[in-house]
């Protein structure tokens, strides 16, 4: 941990002044509201050992980070059958594309962009009693943590503005991969996605996915090691969405991003590290965190590659 940990302050002293390129999510009108120049890191290991700087404790809108958490649950409720719903493979397309809809007859290219991630929300739905309910408990078991919450303001600013997913959702239907009324569906989706978590919190609650022997607090396990290499393997495909290839290229961890600019990264045995930065790149990804997670993997050394 000496090593990480003087390793980020260097990092972070060095990128916290840089000029940054980017620009706060608007298009979901809530997110523009952040303070655009909060910058936050945090690295917890999986001997549990945590260190965090600059606004590390601060929580945020995790929005499409959320989407490990809603395919963990989908895939731990469903099983293998669940890729018969949904792809495993790349779009090289835009996170809220919906071009390859129609050739893949409603079927998502994979769980992580909006298509996909709209279809586990239903799958969820024909599981859970209490949908909203059940699936915050499962978070706050996964991460001991009784203070995660769904943030009701960025909920429902998404669901006036989010006319993209509406007609996702209704076009995924039509094909007959929704069950679930479109209305429920999207209500659920932008809940999720409104989750806020501090950097601390979610390389907490990621660390199921680092450690092969996890259990939360209960001393339940979360996935089998199988389920957890296969949602790895998922985020280094898919993460970043058109720009997974270069986050492999540049960072070389699994990991995942969100429109409120938080980026999770996952070395498998070794860490998970969380950055947050809001200002985003033209892919929507947090420009600060792609250059952080770059330069971290670079002078540790440590890849997976
Ligand atoms: O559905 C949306 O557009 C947002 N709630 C989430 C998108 C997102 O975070 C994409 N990530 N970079």
């Amino acid at each position: 941990m000496e090593n990480y940990k003087t390793i980020i302050e260097d990092i972070y002293y060095d990128l916290k002044n840089v000029d940054d390129i980017g620009e706060v999510a608007n298009y979901i009108p809530e997110l523009a509201f952040v303070s655009p120049n909060s910058f936050g890191v945090n690295i917890t290991t999986i001997d549990k050992e945590n260190f965090g700087i600059g606004d590390f404790d601060q929580k945020f809108s995790i929005q499409s980070i959320s989407k490990i958490l809603s395919l963990t649950l989908a895939y731990k409720l469903e099983g293998e059958n669940l890729w018969n719903r949904v792809d495993v493979e790349p779009s090289g397309n835009p996170f809220n594309s919906l071009l390859q809809l129609e050739t893949n007859l409603g079927k998502p290219r994979n769980p992580f962009i909006n298509s996909g991630a709209i279809v586990i929300c239903d799958v969820l739905l024909s599981h859970l009693k209490n949908p909203k309910v059940d699936f915050l408990n499962f978070c706050k078991e996964i991460a001991n943590n009784t203070t995660l919450n769904y943030n009701e303001k960025v909920a429902q600013s998404e669901k006036k503005s989010g006319y993209r997913n509406a007609a996702l959702c209704n076009f995924i239907k039509s094909f007959g991969n929704i069950k679930n009324d479109v209305d429920e569906v999207l209500d659920f989706y932008f809940h999720i996605c409104s989750i806020e978590m501090s950097c601390k919190e979610l390389s907490q609650i990621a660390l199921y996915l680092a450690d092969d022997f996890y259990t939360t607090h209960k001393g339940n396990r979360v996935l089998t090691m199988s389920q957890a290499k296969r949602i790895n393997a998922i985020m280094i495909t898919c993460g970043f969405y058109d720009e997974s290839g270069e986050f492999a290229f540049k960072v070389g961890l699994p990991g995942k991003s969100g429109v409120g600019g938080g980026i999770v990264a996952i070395h498998p045995d070794k860490y998970c590290i969380t950055v947050w930065s809001p200002k985003l790149n033209q892919n929507g990804n947090s420009y600060k965190g792609m250059l952080f997670l770059e330069k971290f993997t670079s002078k540790t050394t440590s890849s997976i590659f």
